[in-house]
């Protein structure tokens, strides 16, 4: 079966098969998605049924995490892997808090680029790029870096819910470095990563599922998660379950945050 094109949809990208930008569009409630994505998000709610509420808590901590970052005096962001623009975008929360900051947003899917570079068209301290994170000196050595990002100062770099993506036959601890490598001291890197590692009921095929999609996730445990932060001194609590890092009240933290299967940190660049 052949999927539909809508208008907006890039030239050069694939809809037929289903990508984790569009999936995770989709379950956290957007419509920049195709049908395959669809179909592929409707059957994965099958197999794990709480993965929408996991996106949900993985999107709440990033907003916990700019928001941290802005209070520490953070004005610039480089957030790769970016996504489709949702609610609570990095722009708008930060910018929201400091309207001085400036965001360079960076993903290698053409709908999530497309449809940042819409919402960016008026803001000129944001940019979005079209690269991947395997690939650091395409990104560091871009005109809107260049532009946005004085690596004099302080800045967070920000891998959301995206390392995941990332095989180590890609070198992804290689890249952290070459990114992290010319940032000023006092920066900050935020970091989340799909685990399975605090379940001992992984459903069957929920670890497999991506495998037919563009995107085929890895899932990391603590320790590997560390390493891809090592160069970085965690900040409080360290690296946990995404609801359990700063949460805003004891509630939002839940009965079983494992099952949440995200574990997120902010690591700080030591002076
Ligand atoms: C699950 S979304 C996360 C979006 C956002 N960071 C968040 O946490 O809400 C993962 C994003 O990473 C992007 N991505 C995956 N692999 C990538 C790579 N190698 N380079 C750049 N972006 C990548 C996908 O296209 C997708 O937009």
């Amino acid at each position: 079966m052949s999927a539909e094109r809508p208008s907006w949809a890039p030239q050069d990208i694939d809809v037929e098969k289903p990508n984790a930008a569009r999936i995770y569009d989709y379950l956290l409630g957007g419509a920049c998605n195709f049908e395959p994505d669809r179909r592929f998000a409707e059957q994965f709610l099958k197999i794990v049924p709480n993965v929408d509420r996991s996106f949900r808590a993985n999107r709440a901590f990033l907003g916990r995490a700019v928001r941290f970052c802005v209070d520490a005096g953070i004005r610039q962001f480089l957030d790769i892997g970016s996504g489709i623009p949702t609610v609570g975008n990095v722009h708008e929360i930060a910018q929201g808090l400091a309207p001085e900051c400036r965001v360079v947003y960076v993903d290698n899917e053409p709908v999530a680029v497309a449809h940042s570079e819409a919402i960016l068209e008026d803001n000129r301290n944001a940019a979005v790029l079209h690269a991947d994170l395997s690939d650091p000196d395409t990104v560091l050595n871009s005109d809107s870096v260049a532009r946005l990002i004085d690596f004099e100062q302080p800045m967070a770099l920000l891998m959301v819910a995206v390392l995941h993506f990332v095989p180590d036959s890609a070198e992804p601890r290689a890249s952290v470095a070459r990114y992290l490598g010319p940032m000023a001291p006092g920066s900050y890197f935020v970091v989340s990563h799909g685990s399975t590692a605090g379940l001992d009921d992984v459903p069957a095929g929920a670890e497999r599922a991506y495998d037919n999609t563009t995107t085929p996730f890895i899932s990391r445990n603590h320790a590997e998660v560390m390493d891809l932060m090592a160069g970085t001194e965690l900040v409080e609590p360290g690296l946990v379950w995404v609801p359990q890092w700063r949460p805003e009240a004891p509630g939002d933290v839940g009965d079983d945050p494992a099952r949440i299967g995200i574990m997120g940190a902010v690591g700080r660049k030591p002076r």
